[in-house]
């Protein structure tokens, strides 16, 4: 019986989706370009499943497949991709689908799409978030393209995928070319910016209120009965109880402070910058990255740079402001994740009007509910308020998020100031609350920039109170309009 659908590439991701197939019953072929791999899988795991098929090569794969033809690449983005495919198109047939579920970028799947389609075939670029576990017990699944190929898969894919609460479809088609990997995209930069305040308040919990590991561990698990229940708020919980199997100490005070990324958080950012969407706490969050990877110069910078009281300690709060202060980075987390999410979410916005994507942002937070890394309870609170507005342009606009972080600004805007007092970096923390009081001032000092402009390059400026561009002949104060 030939099989249902191909799968090339057996990483991690890719040998968990192919058993999460086969669990659910489906026939898959698989092939991987070195062998070691694919003998390695097909000797383990593989052999539990019978419906699991190696392919020698991929014109073995093919043939293996019935008709139309679905093949899922799970390879590294970049020309890797473009390489299997070249290698794939002259053995299929029009009607055939190439499906790219690796973390491409959405403009290559924009141009394979159109490329592929010269040639009669379906592509489907879908975005995958969950990691190993998710791949093998339910990721999220985000997928654009032809949505005649998104039919032809989506029972496999639905199977397959994470149902949040047992009962939310975690997989959905969003829109054409590069809309899954879009969204896949800022869902990267949404969980860097998650993963960045996250440690900002871990940070001050250790070096501000002299906590260890396991007692922060303690208030992570607390938290996350509530409103900040997530999966990285529970995986952090996790972390921070783990000893050093080696020393016996806590594991997190063995890793080296330098974080290290593969960029879909960076292209968040570049494609935010490109469509003039501001989305300063995931651009602080990819900077941080930056920053700590600056691990030697920061270990020199350390005997020159002075902090306050750099003699002393920061003053250790005493017990009774001790419970008070991890109330107020309790706020501060959830408002600025809050804002991070927003980010996201304006960019997602923005890129569908600029795209012609059409996207629902219900929809996308409905997807993230379950299986993904930024999973998160508050994510059916943002499904509920674009179901409320779908032309919502902001979450922050939203009546129920802008009350709630209206009540958290207070332990908000202590917590910043007591890092920034306190010689504490929280850049994730405090662009969120800039971006806050960004979004929410009538007037800001953009207009002395205007005349700044205006005076050393012409470049004119808009006035309040009559239509037109104005220049300032600004040694002589001379105004005139320029039309
Ligand atoms: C997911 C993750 C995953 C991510 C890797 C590495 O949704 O499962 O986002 O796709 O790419 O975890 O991420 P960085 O190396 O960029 O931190």
């Amino acid at each position: 019986m030939r099989s249902e659908i191909g799968l090339i590439g057996l990483g991690v991701m890719g040998q968990g989706l192919a058993v999460n197939m086969a669990i659910h019953g489906h026939r898959v072929s698989v092939f991987n370009p070195t062998p070691e791999l694919f003998d390695e899988f097909m000797r383990g795991r593989a052999a539990l499943y019978p419906s699991i098929e190696g392919a020698a090569d991929i014109r073995q794969l093919v043939d293996s497949l019935e008709c139309p033809r679905r093949i899922m690449l799970m390879i590294k983005s970049g020309p890797p991709v473009d390489s299997v495919i070249s290698e794939l198109v002259d053995f299929l047939s029009p009607g055939d689908i190439i499906i790219d579920a690796g973390n491409s970028h959405f403009k290559d799947t924009i141009r394979r799409t159109r490329e592929l389609a010269a040639r009669g075939l379906l592509y489907l670029g879908i975005g995958i978030s969950g990691g190993e576990e998710g791949a093998l017990h339910g990721p999220s699944i985000m997928a654009g393209g032809s949505e005649a190929a998104w039919r032809s898969v989506e029972n496999i894919l639905s199977d397959i995928a994470a149902k949040a609460g047992g009962t939310v479809q975690c997989s959905g088609y969003l829109g054409p070319d590069g809309s899954g990997h879009f969204a896949k995209m800022v869902h990267n930069g949404i969980e860097y910016a998650s993963m960045q305040l996250v440690a900002e308040t871990y940070h001050m919990m250790r070096c501000f209120l002299r906590m260890n590991p396991e007692e922060i561990s303690d208030v992570f698990r607390i938290w996350n009965t509530r409103r900040l229940q997530s999966y990285l708020i529970e995986i952090t919980s996790s972390i921070l109880a783990h000893s050093d199997g080696s020393t016996g100490k806590p594991i997190v005070d063995m890793i080296k402070d330098a974080a290290q990324q593969k960029g879909t958080g960076m292209w968040s950012v570049f494609a935010a910058l490109e469509l003039g969407v501001p989305v300063p706490t995931i651009a602080a969050a990819v900077e941080a990255r930056n920053m700590s990877a600056l691990k030697e110069q920061r270990e020199r910078a350390s005997g020159i740079l002075a902090g306050p009281g750099l003699s002393s300690p920061v003053s250790v709060a005493e017990a009774s402001r001790k419970g008070q202060m991890i109330e107020e980075i309790e706020d501060a987390l959830y408002a600025s994740l809050v804002c991070a999410y927003a980010q996201g979410f304006a960019l997602l916005c923005a890129a569908s009007i600029a795209y012609g994507w059409n996207l629902d942002s219900g929809q996308i937070a409905s997807l993230w509910t379950g299986g993904c890394i930024i999973r998160a309870a508050f994510l059916n609170q943002i499904r509920e308020a674009f179901d409320r507005n779908r032309g919502l342009c902001n979450l922050l606009l939203d009546e129920f998020f802008a009350g709630e972080v209206a009540s958290c600004q207070d332990g908000w805007r202590s917590t910043v100031a007591a890092a920034a007092n306190g010689g504490l970096p929280a850049p994730a923390m405090a662009s969120a609350l800039s971006y806050y009081d960004s979004y929410r001032l009538q007037v800001l000092p953009a207009n002395l920039i205007q005349a700044q402009r205006d005076y050393f390059g012409a470049h004119t400026y808009k006035r309040i109170d009559a239509d037109g561009a104005f220049h300032t002949h600004w040694p002589t104060g001379r105004e005139r309009p320029v039309g």
